[in-house]
């Protein structure tokens, strides 16, 4: 089975200007420090604001701290007249690792739809930006027990047409709507169901081999009380982290989670 290395990853939403964000991740990378993190073996990454990237990243570039930064949207298009919007070149320009796109709150305030998400997740692979593209169910689909059903079409629709090239670039997170800023994580089992159930699903659309290398992130929820539970799942790959990511030392140790076991 290939390896794949895990990934904690902080979704700040829209907290933190730029100085404070320079706070935060000097404190994450302290915290890292402290715990004597090895990054082989859980990756760090945050996903900030558009106005902190380019401060995080010459933080992040000039003192060598083992972290990825990344944004949390981008444009389906390329360049031109689209006020408001931020391109994937403009990302990529800023050495961004990773853009999350198809989040539930863009999905519920911005009408995003998995054919929106599956064009932003083209033009971030375009660029070399892996996009970590969010699926998930909102209660009412949990509560008659077709969560399955639900995420699997919403990975059809995200994928479709990938090459897999680019497929092999993408990770995918998810995240039941429920659990999000609710504090009402899935259950290590909820999380293990659908996440294989994803992983089976990239199988059937490319290959076994690919599948095996993807990474799925669980997200809603997840702190470092729960994380260990969660990572113990076979295909929870790491997390996408909302709340819990704004505290750097709680941060900190859901990244180093072999330690806290
Ligand atoms: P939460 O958010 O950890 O605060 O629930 C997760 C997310 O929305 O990515």
């Amino acid at each position: 089975m290939a390896q794949r290395q895990p990934l904690m990853a902080g979704n700040w939403k829209m907290n933190l200007d730029h100085i404070e964000a320079t706070g935060l991740v000097q404190k994450l990378a302290w915290s890292l420090a402290d715990l004597r993190h090895d990054p082989a073996r859980c990756e760090t990454a945050v996903l900030v604001p558009f106005t902190d990237l380019r401060t995080v990243q010459l933080l992040i570039e000039g003192e060598r701290y083992p972290i990825r930064w990344g944004a949390q949207d981008v444009s389906v298009h390329q360049v031109g007249a689209y006020t408001g919007e931020v391109s994937a070149p403009m990302l990529a320009k800023l050495n961004c690792a990773y853009v999350v796109v198809g989040h539930s709150e863009r999905r519920e305030y911005h009408g995003e739809t998995d054919q929106l998400v599956n064009a932003k997740a083209k033009q971030a692979l375009g660029h070399g930006i892996q996009p970590i593209i969010c699926v998930g169910e909102k209660l009412a689909v949990r509560q008659s027990g077709d969560q399955v059903a639900f995420v699997l079409g919403q990975v059809d629709g995200v994928l479709a047409g990938l090459q897999p090239d680019e497929a092999a670039n993408v990770i995918l997170a998810y995240e039941p709507v429920w659990a999000i800023g609710t504090g009402q994580v899935a259950t290590p089992a909820d999380a293990q169901e659908v996440c294989g159930a994803i992983r089976s699903r990239v199988a059937e659309l490319f290959s076994a081999q690919l599948a095996q290398s993807l990474r799925i992130l669980y997200g809603g929820s997840a702190k470092a009380s729960n994380i260990v539970d969660l990572m113990a799942q076979p295909d929870v790959d790491g997390a996408l982290v909302g709340g819990a990511s704004l505290q750097a030392e709680e941060f900190a140790r859901m990244v180093a989670f072999q330690t806290l076991a």
